[in-house]
């Protein structure tokens, strides 16, 4: 058993200790958002994650896991033995990462620390940013107190949180100190799954590397998607059949509206910044950023081919959120297409099963629908814009009787052109033959 502080209560900073406390350790999660933790307090979670309402719970009752907004508690309290950093890390104004939090989050961990620590740097941040915590730390400590600091990036994916956090492929910890690293190791022998020690810029980069990736293939299998449409292929097939090359795999390559949410947009952005900082030139990673932003535009632009214009129109997202089983709307594509299609002059109504509230907060002007029958009335076209489980078995019937024009942009490939064809809809997925209608 570890004591572990975690700093940033967040979608990283909760799963991570809450999985830790799960793990028989004990950990104080601070945070410095008043509100969040007094919710906490009392059982009410910030975000929407499956399964983690519970395990909070649990932790809490068995005396693991508490929450505080004080540095001095959380750090000397327990005493810990490990702090994490899991503070956001947003996009700056010219898409270099934003390091406000995290060197508040350092200059705070120092002006308290009575005892040794290892830091761990969980949060997304730009190669080098490690040492500069480092240099933080020292700057800011009243005394000389030893510690380290240890990269160990994040790869979970919201919506599956904690079943990643606790299975990941690998953990990757990245530190000029090995001891330290080390000790970090440790903490994740119970997971019992690679640990890759590495010295503590090329973790960073790690990270990087892996969401650009994963961003690129997306971007990749759309450009695909756009050649399908010119050319009567389906898409689907086509990466199903590519997708069985072992070298190639099948996992992210869906054609659709594309990738968004809190980390590709602004890590492929930043990774860029970089890049072109030093004088490199990343001219791949900014096709998958135009690509991307394309499949945004292409969905209202497949609504209008249907229409004929979208003045007037009464158009419905089905799903907000920027993917299943998270009610994060950070960077949704769904903002983005309401504000083209309202630019426009239609009237925009949404349904999402979770994000509902967080939504409100961001879309404005947009009718808010109960369910998916609530949405479809009076509708001129409907926009799969998530892909949630539950869209998947709709009473098409009752969808197309509620609508004013049966036309589908099934912006996540969720549905079967010739089914929906069945049923009477105008129906335009992503890269499904010519025009995407099959
Ligand atoms: N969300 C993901 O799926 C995911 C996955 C992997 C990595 N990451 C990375 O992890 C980091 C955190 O992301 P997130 O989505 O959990 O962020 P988040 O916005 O959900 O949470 C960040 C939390 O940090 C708190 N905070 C800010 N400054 C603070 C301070 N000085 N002291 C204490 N708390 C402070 C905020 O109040 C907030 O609760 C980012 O760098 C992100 O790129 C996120």
């Amino acid at each position: 058993m570890k004591n572990i502080c975690v700093v940033g209560v967040g979608y990283v900073g909760l799963v991570t200790g809450t999985c830790f406390a799960d793990l028989g350790n004990r950990v104080c999660c601070l945070d410095i958002n008043a509100e969040r933790i007094e919710g906490l307090k009392r059982g009410i979670l910030p975000i929407y994650e499956p399964g983690l309402a519970e395990m909070v719970k649990r932790n809490v009752q068995a005396g693991r896991l508490s929450f505080t907004t004080s540095y001095e508690e959380a750090i000397n309290g327990l005493p810990a033995d490990f702090v994490f950093i899991a503070v956001g890390t947003p996009e700056g104004v010219d898409g270099e990462a934003d390091l406000r939090y995290v060197r508040m989050a350092a200059e705070s961990i120092a002006d308290v620390a009575d005892h040794p620590l290892i830091i761990v740097n969980k949060s997304t941040v730009p190669v080098g940013t490690g040492d500069w915590v480092a240099d933080i730390i020292r700057a800011h400590q009243k005394k000389p107190i030893p510690f380290s600091v240890v990269s160990n990036p994040e790869f979970l994916r919201e919506g599956s949180a904690i079943q990643d956090f606790l299975n990941p492929d690998r953990v990757v910890l990245g530190s000029l100190d090995r001891e330290a690293a080390a000790k970090v190791a440790d903490l994740h022998l119970p997971l019992r799954t690679t640990i890759m020690i590495t010295d503590l810029r090329t973790a960073e980069m790690i990270k990087y590397a892996s969401n650009a990736f994963l961003a690129a293939k997306i971007s990749f299998i759309n450009e695909i998607a756009a050649i399908c449409e010119a050319l009567g292929a389906d898409v689907k097939e086509v990466a199903a059949g590519v997708g069985y090359d072992k070298r190639i795999g099948r996992t992210f390559l869906d054609a659709g509206i594309g990738w968004g949410g809190s980390c590709f947009p602004k890590d492929v952005k930043a990774l860029a910044y970089m890049a072109t900082v030093h004088g490199r030139h990343p001219q791949l990673l900014q096709a998958v950023m135009d690509i991307n932003t394309d499949q945004r535009r292409l969905v209202v632009q497949k609504v209008r081919d249907c229409l004929g214009t979208l003045e007037g129109k009464t158009v419905g997202l089905l799903g907000l959120a920027f993917k299943p089983n998270t009610d994060d709307m950070r960077d949704a594509p769904s903002i983005d297409i309401a504000h083209m299609l309202q630019a426009e002059g239609a009237l925009v109504k949404a349904y999402d099963p979770v994000a509902m509230v967080s939504a409100a907060r961001v879309l404005h002007d947009v009718v808010l629908a109960e369910d998916p029958y609530e949405l479809a009335e009076g509708c001129d076209a409907i926009i799969v814009v998530t892909e949630w489980n539950e869209f998947k078995q709709l009473d098409m019937a009752r969808l197309k009787r509620a609508m004013r024009q049966p036309v589908i942009v099934d912006g996540r490939n969720i549905y079967e052109p010739e089914t929906m064809k069945a049923y009477g809809f105008t129906y335009r997925g992503i890269g499904r033959g010519y025009n995407g209608c099959g």
